[in-house]
């Protein structure tokens, strides 16, 4: 089975930068840049959906002026990036608490969204002010008020209160930089999700990294618990 929906964990902007004698917002800046190269591989590699975690629910923690930095890129990366998602068919959609974002950069994200509503090639998914906790409180708090039966609850109609419910889980999660965590992503979806951990940092994450994780992935042994099927 092909991956369908990929997740990576783009880390290791700041480690990139400081390598560099430049300064975090430069290594942010290359980041944000390399999205549109790694979108452009994935579709190439025949992937539907990229969910790329952007922001975290705890990256608010940063200084003002790195999270100013990050904000303003969110608007700008957005922008530029609008005519070449038209071009090519990709729909972007967002998963997070994107309420607790400036204005400004929720103005951006949502006129590419609408912009882009209809395009069904390929979704990129980008998880700002997200956090998985966050996601599953948030699907609590919307069930408690939404919910009218009183049947059990099952995984299938839990699902539907998540941000995305209509998007596959992810068949791997790449984290880039090297740290073996989740850091508060997916944690609902990334259930069977295969693990990839690369040294390389974000910036430098190109076609070819890429091309190795999904090579590594066909040789892994998916079996959900169950046994390996008999060739
Ligand atoms: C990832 O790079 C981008 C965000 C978390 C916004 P980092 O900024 O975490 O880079 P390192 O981990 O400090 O190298
Ligand atoms: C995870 O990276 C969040 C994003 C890439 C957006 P962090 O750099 O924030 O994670 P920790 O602090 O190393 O766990
Ligand atoms: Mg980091």
């Amino acid at each position: 089975m092909p991956v369908q929906h990929l997740a990576i964990i783009m880390d290791g902007n700041g480690r990139w930068a400081q390598e560099r004698g430049l300064t975090r917002s430069d290594g942010h800046r290359a980041g944000a840049k390399n999205i549109a190269k790694v979108v452009e591989a994935a579709r190439e590699f025949g992937i539907k959906y990229l969910t790329v975690y952007a922001f975290s629910t705890e990256n608010w923690k940063r200084p003002a002026d790195e999270v100013r930095v990050l904000m303003e890129l969110i608007r700008e990366f957005t922008t530029d990036m609008l005519p070449e998602m038209m071009k090519n068919n990709v729909r972007l959609r967002t998963i997070g608490r994107t309420s607790d974002l400036p204005l400004i950069s929720r103005t951006a994200l949502q006129k590419a969204i609408d912009a882009t509503a209809k395009n069904d090639g390929f979704t990129l998914n980008i998880a700002l002010s997200y956090g998985g906790r966050a996601e599953m409180i948030d699907a609590m708090n919307k069930m408690l008020k939404e919910r009218k039966s009183d049947e059990p609850l099952t995984e299938e109609e839990f699902r539907n209160y998540l941000y995305a419910p209509d998007i596959p889980d992810p068949d791997m999660m790449i984290r880039t930089s090297g740290e073996m965590r989740i850091s508060n992503f997916l944690l609902w979806q990334l259930s069977y999700s295969e693990l990839y951990v690369t040294p390389v940092y974000w910036p430098d994450f190109g076609k070819e990294e890429l091309a190795k994780a999904l090579e590594n992935f066909a040789s892994r042994d998916r079996r959900f618990g169950g046994l390996t099927k008999k060739k």
